[in-house]
């Protein structure tokens, strides 16, 4: 008689849960209020609910399942000056870089609420990560990158969905930021997080209400083959 085999661990399944139409619902409004935040209260945030942001970040996919995301949870209060030090001299190096006819609007934007979110997590990639045994990556080396982009936008999701708010600022010198942090030197930065309840709310991205850019119709961006 032939011997029972014992299931392998990776051949299990589980019952997924049902996701109703509620839920989606639920979930589309997530997708259309989530906003990028400037504004925040200093209000602290609960050390489980920020647990559990961080818990999220980690759930991302990643290429060959290889966790690239280093995150780094900013707490001194002299690396937080150091960042808003190394903001400042990349957005005016930003403002000089506009055209003449978008510089005054460029100058009014609030751009990083590094002053008063009460949470900064700087998001790094380690380019070349142990895990995941390079599969994936030999062909498309940036999705390793990708990866982190996406620990950074589950993250986002699961913030907002807790009425948490998060702020992306990307005008930072990356070697500067990996200086300030002390982090390994080849770890790349991919975002650097301003987490926080928000000090207001809107449907619409507030570079659309500024008048910088409006959001394009997809059959702008969809092309069939
Ligand atoms: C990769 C990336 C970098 C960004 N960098 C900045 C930034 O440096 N400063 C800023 O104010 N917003 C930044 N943002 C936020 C975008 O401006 C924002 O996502 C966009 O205007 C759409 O608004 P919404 O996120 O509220 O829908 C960044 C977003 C992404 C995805």
């Amino acid at each position: 008689m032939e011997a029972r085999m014992a299931v392998p661990p990776e051949a299990r399944t589980d019952t997924p849960p049902s996701f109703d139409a509620a839920f989606r619902a639920g979930l589309e409004a997530l997708f259309a209020w989530r906003r990028d935040v400037r504004c925040f209260h200093t209000t602290p945030l609960d050390e489980a609910e920020y647990a559990a942001l961080l818990g999220a970040a980690c759930q991302a996919p990643s290429v060959g399942f290889s966790q690239p995301w280093r995150l780094v949870r900013v707490r001194e209060g002299a690396r937080r000056a150091a960042i808003r030090a190394i903001f400042a001299t990349s957005n005016a190096a930003a403002l000089a870089l506009q055209a003449d006819e978008r510089a005054g609007l460029y100058a009014r934007l609030k751009l990083a609420g590094l002053d008063d979110a009460p949470e900064h997590l700087a998001v790094f990639v380690e380019p070349q990560p142990g895990t995941g045994h390079g599969l994936g990556r030999a062909t498309m080396p940036e999705t390793v990158a990708y990866s982190a982009v996406l620990a950074i936008h589950t993250l986002w999701l699961a913030a907002a969905a807790r009425g948490i708010g998060v702020g992306w600022v990307s005008i930072l010198d990356p070697q500067h930021v990996v200086r300030a942090l002390d982090v390994p030197a080849h770890w790349q930065l991919v975002g650097y997080l301003c987490i926080g309840f928000p000090a207001e709310a809107s449907k619409v991205p507030e570079l659309e209400r500024a008048g910088w850019e409006h959001r394009l119709p997809l059959a702008d961006l969809l092309v069939e083959r």
